[in-house]
């Protein structure tokens, strides 16, 4: 009997800085379209996670198998939309934290606090906001 590989699955989370310029209203059409796009393909592509948008920057979560998620994040980095992508943490993970949504968005206009897996996520934006090092830089 053939035998699957099983793919091994990769979460990344990055910090970036938004070059989308203009007023407050065209900036979040703008990021509703991306997300949009984003979600259909990271649907078809077997990856789940979260956007991030404040302050103008950006952090996003991403999980999915290995390849496909190598192939999204080299086109992410080539985007022009945003700059200074810094790799906050790459970790093989044994299961997924968005198991339901291809790309959960959480923006400036959420006036509650950020809750679940976006936690350490913002306390890991606010040490790299501080200057205690990012990991890698692209
Ligand atoms: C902050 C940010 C987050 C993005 N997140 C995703 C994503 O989760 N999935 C996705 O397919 N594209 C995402 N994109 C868009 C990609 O950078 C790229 O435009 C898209 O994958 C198409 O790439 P291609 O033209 O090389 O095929 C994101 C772009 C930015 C600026």
């Amino acid at each position: 009997m053939p035998q699957t590989l099983p793919q091994t699955l990769h979460r990344l989370t990055y910090f970036s800085r938004s070059l989308l310029r203009g007023p407050a209203w065209f900036v979040e059409a703008e990021i509703e379209r991306l997300r949009h796009t984003s979600e259909a393909r990271n649907r078809a592509a077997g990856i789940t996670g979260s956007l991030l948008f404040n302050d103008g920057c950006f952090a996003q979560i991403l999980e999915g198998p290995a390849a496909a998620l190598d192939r999204l994040f080299a086109a992410i980095c080539a985007d022009p939309r945003h700059s200074h992508v810094t790799v906050l943490q790459e970790v093989t993970a044994t299961a997924r934290a968005f198991p339901d949504t291809p790309l959960s968005y959480i923006g400036p206009t959420l006036t509650l606090p950020p809750r679940g897996a976006a936690v350490p996520l913002f306390e890991r934006i606010e040490q790299v906001a501080r200057g205690e090092g990012p990991s890698i830089s692209r």
